[in-house]
């Protein structure tokens, strides 16, 4: 059974190479693609689609409105008679259908949705806002407010303020806003950054960064331009991460990562059959919070430092691992982002090792056989493993007689599963009371080590919205452990110290784990929250 299981989802089956990871296949499908996923709890995942695909491979015994689907082929040709939206149960591996609206003017734009940080809820829209709250029985919910502009391929990031997520472009939308709003005078902020980014039909972030004060409504800075000639977003998409941010210098330093895009010009050639090698560069800058000896100073000399990958990649996702590593997964080696535009998938996962020497930090871990191209995505699961899903270049569900069918397969992607020795186990969050940790509080982590700690780390993650290569929101906190005591038969009690503000973690859920010599627990939810 599981040598099956390997067959399928790996290119070689034999045992995998010490801290390769080893490739497990889920499902065989979730009968709907999914190009947007998140961890909402932390036992469920939430999985969708566009609608505009049309009908999925999930067919509902009735439509929304409540009537029956029949077999006619009317029925079968509505995409109401199929599901557009899925959770994943981690624990029970199953699967169930939500209702997404079948007003199309909705569907076909939603496009994002964030962490509710209050509530634990998701919201997403395009002009409509939903909400999503993971419980038995729960169903995507539909907010009366609305957004002030159309916002198609926008991204969107949680606030330092109370429950306020900044909802910045979208195609032809070249304005930022909130949600939600402060005022009703709060509507849209021109954003110049963004005009300059429109090239004919696309968005092309181009090679361009700021720093921007949303408060004031102001560019604190312009980076400069990410060397090369290629732009890094849709449809040349690269990916990024903020590395993770560390109590040893009082989170002050906050440093970028963009690994991937495609090359000049890839899009024209792909639209004639011609698929150009992708970008085979990362760019690492530090954007604020420079240090030398040991002092932060938060100078104006930014420069990107680059690196080579061990391959051209594309469409890539990019994950912080619990131990503080970047994983990099999916995406293609040729041509760009958009349906029928890409070659040559990577099937070969990287992992990047910050704390490593520059030309030392790439390693490549064990390829898949599975293409995960356009559509495509990967999130952390508390327990460690990495779930990769989706992949669908072509526009509606197509599973045979094209170059690169719609991939419906769930699959995970494990790390260190040997090490049980060195992992520390049973990991327990307790503070007095209350809902959460408030900021620069302490709280107990109680954990059990089979042997003396190693290198003990603990670390916060803040699960992150993932679609398009994008993992809004993801960051990762290095916590201060102020004591620690290891008591009778192993169990050990550490006192840590909460971020100092929303500043450095936006309120909310984040999944804490212990990490030993480079081993991590399991992550347990821990919630920061304002006093
Ligand atoms: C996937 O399908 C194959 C072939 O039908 C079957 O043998 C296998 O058990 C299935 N795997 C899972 C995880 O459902
Ligand atoms: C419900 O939706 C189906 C499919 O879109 C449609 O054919 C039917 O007319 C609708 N029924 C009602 C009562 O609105
Ligand atoms: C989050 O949920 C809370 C509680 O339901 C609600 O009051 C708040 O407005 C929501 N925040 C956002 C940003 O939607
Ligand atoms: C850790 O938890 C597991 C499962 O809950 C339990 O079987 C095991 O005995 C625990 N280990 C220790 C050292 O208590
Ligand atoms: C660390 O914890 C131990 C055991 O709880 C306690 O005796 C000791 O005073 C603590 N040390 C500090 C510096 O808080």
């Amino acid at each position: 059974m599981s040598a099956l299981v390997l067959l399928h989802c790996t290119a070689v089956a034999r045992p995998p190479d010490k801290g390769k990871g080893i490739w497990q296949l889920l499902r065989n499908s979730t009968g709907v693609v999914p190009m947007n996923m998140a961890l909402t709890h932390p036992n469920a995942v939430i999985m969708f689609d566009q609608t505009g695909s049309g009908p999925s491979q999930y067919p509902l015994r009735r439509c929304y409105n409540g009537t029956r689907c029949k077999a006619t082929h009317y029925d079968q040709s509505d995409s109401s008679c199929f599901a557009h939206s899925i959770e994943y149960n981690i624990l029970s591996n199953g699967i169930r259908p939500l209702n997404i609206e079948t007003d199309t003017f909705v569907l076909l734009r939603l496009h994002f949705r964030q962490w509710n940080t209050s509530s634990n809820r998701w919201i997403r829209r395009w002009l409509s806002i939903r909400y999503y709250e993971p419980c038995r029985h729960c169903n995507w919910r539909q907010s009366k407010q609305l957004l002030s502009a159309n916002r198609w391929y926008a991204s969107n990031l949680v606030l330092p303020e109370k429950d306020r997520v900044i909802v910045v472009g979208g195609r032809g939308t070249f304005s930022y806003e909130f949600v939600p709003k402060s005022s009703h005078r709060d509507k849209t902020f021109d954003l110049p950054l963004l005009h300059r980014t429109y090239d004919r039909k696309f968005i092309f972030a181009n090679r361009d960064s700021i720093l921007l004060d949303y408060k004031r409504h102001r560019v604190v800075k312009t980076f400069p331009r990410i060397p090369g000639d290629a732009p890094r977003s849709y449809p040349s998409t690269a990916s990024s991460v903020i590395l993770p941010l560390d109590h040893r210098d009082g989170f002050k330093k906050v440093e970028v990562i963009v690994c991937g895009g495609a090359a000049s010009g890839a899009y024209t050639a792909a639209k004639e059959g011609k698929f150009l090698e992708d970008l085979t560069t990362c760019g690492r800058m530090v954007i604020s919070g420079i240090i030398f000896k040991s002092c932060v100073i938060t100078g104006n000399k930014h420069k990107w430092s680059m690196e080579e990958m061990p391959g051209p990649r594309l469409m890539n996702d990019m994950l912080i691992l619990p131990t503080g590593d970047i994983l990099i997964i999916n995406g293609v080696k040729r041509g760009c982002a958009g349906w029928n535009s890409a070659a040559s998938p990577s099937l070969q996962p990287y992992l990047y090792k910050q704390s490593k020497k520059h030309g030392k930090r790439f390693s490549i871990l064990k390829s898949t056989k599975i293409a995960r191209m356009y559509h495509s995505s990967a999130i952390l699961l508390p327990d460690g493993r990495v779930l990769v899903a989706g992949g669908n270049p072509n526009n509606k569900y197509a599973l045979s007689d094209v170059p690169f069918p719609t991939e419906l397969s769930l699959c995970s992607l494990q790390m260190d599963r040997k090490f049980d020795k060195t992992r520390p186990q049973n990991v327990s969050i307790y503070y007095g009371g209350g809902r959460g940790v408030g900021y620069g509080a302490e709280f107990g982590v109680n954990f059990w080590l089979r042997r003396k700690p190693v290198k003990l780390k603990f670390t916060a993650y803040k699960p992150p919205f993932t679609t398009h290569s994008l993992s809004m929101n993801q960051r990762m906190v290095v916590l201060e452990c102020k004591n620690m005591t290891r008591g009778e038969g192993g169990w050990v009690n550490a006192l840590l110290k909460a971020p100092p503000s929303a500043n450095t973690a936006p309120a909310g859920y984040y999944m804490l784990t212990v990490v030993n010599g480079g081993i991590p627990s399991i992550s347990q939810r821990v919630r920061f929250m304002h006093a």
